[in-house]
């Protein structure tokens, strides 16, 4: 399913409508990565956790109310990172009403790409027929962030104008399927936005990225891994995690992230229109919301229909409230993730 292209033809407003901020160097005031365009792939095949629970020992009840999941999409075969990619990343530039021809960079994030090398970002380069250059990223759960990150500094330095930055993930296939305490927590999808430079003030009013803040604490990479990958003999790996560890860290760094974001705009958190966070976990979600003081309904929810699909979790997040007519223009999102490594971040947004 493509989320932005499934919406047609009732598709709701496009937040495009910046003009073209002219060349960068000659441009007064500050440029801005503008959020052009956003597409999202789901598999068709779902998975219930009552489908689950006929092959491992767990319940539908057990995962709800540990997680808030209730189901998942996992690929089919044909349906891998690059193929979810490029269509996640189409959907994008059809929202945008652009095509390929303005893809100066494609930035794709996954910890599940269909070949050691070429990056697979060059895979959806060739299927899309763009130019310009691209790079694979690995961050866990928090690529998509980490690539928003890296691509709204392109932009800013004027090494490009237009960038596609894609989650994409098959997290089925490096899952332990005999492992109730890591399945049931993932699925699979892609998530992309279109970023196009424009021009702003550098005041927190602008449109576009207003800022991205990135953590890495490499000593923590043991509590959320694959044990194996192409460079190990034999070995391409499963997930492996120490749930409640993972989970203390989450609460307790997003909430820092979330904080940090906003003092570094000058913004206070009543001024968040939507939190469209890392779906992991609904009670972590839930933990950062009321740090946050936000209410409900101001929160962008879809771990229970996509489970965790790492990498696209935010972006898909993103395509889905897009697609049902929520985000509106000049509206502040507050992105954040974690992920193994640890790896965590957030970037704020104004549409
Ligand atoms: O995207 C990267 C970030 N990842 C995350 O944020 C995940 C963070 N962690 C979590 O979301 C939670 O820690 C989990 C959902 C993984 C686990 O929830 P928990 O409340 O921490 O449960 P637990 O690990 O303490 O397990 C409680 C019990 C255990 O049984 P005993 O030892 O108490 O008898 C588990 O064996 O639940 C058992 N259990 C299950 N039971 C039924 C674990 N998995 C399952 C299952 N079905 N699928």
């Amino acid at each position: 399913m493509d989320l932005a292209m499934d919406t047609a033809p009732g598709l709701p407003p496009r937040i495009d409508a910046v003009p073209d901020a002219g060349p960068t160097a000659a441009a007064p005031g500050r440029v801005r990565a503008l959020l052009a365009g956003i597409g999202g792939y789901l598999p068709e095949t779902v998975v219930t956790n009552d489908e689950l629970a006929r092959s491992i020992e767990t319940s539908d009840a057990w995962i709800r109310e540990r997680t808030g999941i209730a189901q998942r999409h996992l690929a089919q075969p044909h349906e891998t990172c690059a193929f979810m990619a490029t269509r996640a990343a189409a959907a994008a530039l059809a929202d945008a009403g652009t095509t390929a021809a303005e893809v100066d960079a494609i930035l794709l994030a996954t910890a599940t790409p269909d070949e050691a090398f070429p990056a697979t970002a060059l895979r959806v380069q060739a299927a899309l027929g763009a130019g310009g250059f691209g790079f694979d990223l690995s961050a866990a759960c928090s690529g998509f962030v980490y690539a928003l990150s890296m691509a709204d500094s392109l932009i800013r330095c004027g090494q490009a104008r237009g960038v596609l930055v894609i989650g994409s993930e098959v997290y089925s296939r490096i899952l332990n399927w005999q492992d109730r305490n890591t399945c049931v927590l993932f699925g699979d999808g892609a998530g992309a936005v279109f970023l196009r430079a424009g021009q702003g003030t550098g005041s927190g009013a602008d449109r576009g990225i207003l800022s991205t803040h990135l953590h890495a604490d490499g000593t923590l990479g043991d509590i959320l891994y694959v044990d194996g990958a192409v460079g190990q003999p034999e070995r391409s790996g499963h997930l492996v995690m120490q749930g409640k560890e993972v989970f203390r860290h989450a609460v307790v760094r997003l909430a820092e992230a979330v904080e940090e974001a906003l003092a570094a705009n000058g913004l206070d958190r009543r001024d968040v229109d939507w939190l469209v966070p890392h779906q992991a976990n609904q009670r972590i979600i839930d933990a950062i919301r009321k740090r946050l003081d936000l209410p409900p309904e101001r929160v962008v929810l879809t771990v229970a229909r996509h489970a965790n699909t790492s990498a696209a979790s935010v972006p898909l997040a993103l395509a889905d409230a897009h697609a049902r007519g929520l985000l509106r223009p000049g509206q502040l999102v507050l992105l954040e993730a974690l992920g193994g490594g640890l790896t965590w971040g957030s970037a704020l947004v104004r549409l």
